[in-house]
């Protein structure tokens, strides 16, 4: 049996919006993360996917539901438990020009870890962890001593790995972590994230709104829609089979070289986009842009059920939508 690390039932998340209704950013997802497993998160932007990994790993209060890590409820833990957690749980984002303090030298912004939670005795010590760190990610010593502005955005992103690893953690949330490289740049650092996660026995909760790296890296994927978790399942079994009508779509929507299969798929890509800000009262979220929809869609929401052995879904024409395709 493996071992939960995250236990999420039925979180939500709304940000509320001075004169209008409250956006339901996280509405009512539910999913378990195993240790050592990735788990993708897929869907496109303003689906809650961001929200969704902050408010599970506890840097956004929740509105309700439950978040445990390794059994304990993340958003009640008590100060000296929830200091601990932080040190087992880090972050990687899209955006390291923005999040990282360009007046800082790379050997301070890599320990900064290392000093809050007090794991090293000397400077020394510190010195050298930092230098482990660096080369772990594939950087140099003489590294340690330039300020972020000198590096590229691949250099960068190893930066800030290494700076999340530096408290020994257990599990990293990566949030769009390598949308802002160029493809060659993103595949190493999907690489050095595998070999990473092999070396030290990471799980990771990978975001993304490009499918093919997040294939390349998920054991399970989880798309959502609206605020919805639509379909989750094993990797294989979710892009050589997706059940739910919008991971179809999203799987049909990524580009293909020959410019005659790419203007045909381009004829089969339905018109609209998702706006949390319109979610429907009753029924399926997804039932606008449907090309099954059927009127008893618009009526009742569809809820997340087991197809498939661990192939979860939520549409209420699962079965017939496979006859259709068949
Ligand atoms: N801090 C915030 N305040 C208000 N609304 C927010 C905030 N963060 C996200 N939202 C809204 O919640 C929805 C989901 O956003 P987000 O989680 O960023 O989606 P994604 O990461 O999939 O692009 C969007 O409609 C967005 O505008
Ligand atoms: S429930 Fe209906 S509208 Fe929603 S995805 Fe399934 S077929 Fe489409
Ligand atoms: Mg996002």
């Amino acid at each position: 049996m493996r071992e939960k690390l995250f236990e999420v039932k039925d979180l939500c998340k709304s940000f509320s919006r001075p004169g209008k209704k409250a956006v339901r950013a996280v509405d009512g997802v539910s999913f378990d993360i195993y240790q050592g497993e990735t788990l993708g998160i897929v869907g496109e932007s303003g689906c809650g996917k961001t929200t969704c990994g902050r408010t599970v790993i506890g840097l956004y209060a929740k509105t309700s539901g439950l978040v445990r890590y390794r059994g304990a409820d993340i958003h009640t833990m008590g100060k000296k438990d929830y200091f601990a957690y932080t040190k087992k749980v880090q972050t990687v984002f899209q955006d390291p020009y923005t999040s990282l303090d360009p007046r800082m030298k790379v050997s301070d912004l890599v320990a900064e870890g290392i000093d809050i939670h007090h794991l090293a005795s000397s400077r020394r010590e510190r010195l050298e962890r930092v230098y482990e760190l660096l080369e772990l990610v594939g950087l140099q010593p003489e590294h340690a001593e330039r300020y972020i502005h000198e590096f590229s955005g691949g250099q960068r992103q190893r930066i800030c790995i290494a700076r999340a690893l530096a408290v020994d953690p257990e599990f990293l949330l990566c949030d769009e972590a390598i949308s802002a490289l160029d493809v060659s740049i993103q595949a190493q650092i999907v690489n050095l994230l595998m070999k990473l996660q092999r070396q030290k026995h990471l799980t990771y909760m990978f975001i993304a709104h490009d499918l093919t790296m997040v294939r390349y890296l998920s054991d399970r994927v989880a798309v959502m829609y609206l605020g919805k978790i639509v379909e989750l399942g094993e990797t294989d079994a979710l892009y050589q089979g997706p059940l739910h009508p919008y991971t179809q779509i999203l799987i049909a929507a990524v580009p293909i070289a020959d410019p005659a299969a790419e203007a045909e798929r381009q004829k089969m890509l339905p018109k609209g986009e998702a706006r949390a800000d319109e979610v429907p009262a009753n029924g399926c979220r997804f039932y606008a842009r449907c090309p099954y929809a059927c009127p008893h869609c618009a009526g009742e929401p569809p809820q997340l059920r087991e197809a498939a052995p661990g192939h979860w879904v939520a549409c209420h024409r699962t079965e017939e939508i496979g006859g259709m395709r068949a």
